[in-house]
């Protein structure tokens, strides 16, 4: 059976910190500190949801929602999951939250050298609409701001 027709995405427990922690640092990822993580747990803006298959974290993207604007913040999938569809899985999940929420745009920011990221984003039609110049403060590198129209739908 295919590992798509297996998967469970629902909302982060504080007591799952420690894993996506671990599987960002297998891969010398650090977004926010553990932390920082679980205070955003209580934020009533800020999202973290994980994808699990067999019952273990595979996954976790987050997101935040300022009135009708989607920030994407992180999406990070385990090493050994990695091009199985885990992140479009995801992304799917959180459009259709988006689409409940009656979000009408969605951003987020990518690093330039970040082609997988990129084709992922480009693959859900976001479109590359910016460029912020030496952003990414520890090698000044750029980020490209993406950006998805969920309403007035793109042509
Ligand atoms: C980017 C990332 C989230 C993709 O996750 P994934 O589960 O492997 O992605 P999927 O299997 O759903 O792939 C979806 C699309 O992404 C693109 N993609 C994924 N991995 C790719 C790679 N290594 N090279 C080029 N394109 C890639 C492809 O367009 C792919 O579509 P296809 O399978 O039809 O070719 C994953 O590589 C990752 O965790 N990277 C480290 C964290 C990161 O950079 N996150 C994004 C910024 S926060």
């Amino acid at each position: 059976m295919s590992i798509k027709t297996n998967l469970v995405f629902e909302k982060m427990q504080k007591n799952e910190v420690d894993t996506i922690k671990n599987i960002e640092e297998e891969q010398n990822i650090s977004i926010l500190s553990k932390e920082s993580i679980k205070n955003e747990l209580n934020s009533t803006t800020s999202f973290y949801y994980v994808c699990k298959y067999q019952n273990k974290i595979i996954g976790y993207i987050n997101f935040s929602i300022i009135v009708d604007t989607m920030e994407i913040n992180s999406v990070v999938v385990k090493k050994d999951f990695k091009k199985k569809g885990i992140a479009t899985y995801m992304l799917d999940n959180v459009i259709t939250i988006a689409k409940s929420k009656n979000v009408k745009q969605i951003f987020l920011e990518v690093r330039k050298s970040n082609i997988p990221a990129q084709n992922l984003y480009e693959k859900f039609n976001f479109i590359h609409i910016n460029t912020r110049n030496n952003y990414y403060s520890n090698n000044l590198e750029d980020a490209y701001i993406y950006s998805l129209k969920l309403y007035p739908k793109c042509k």
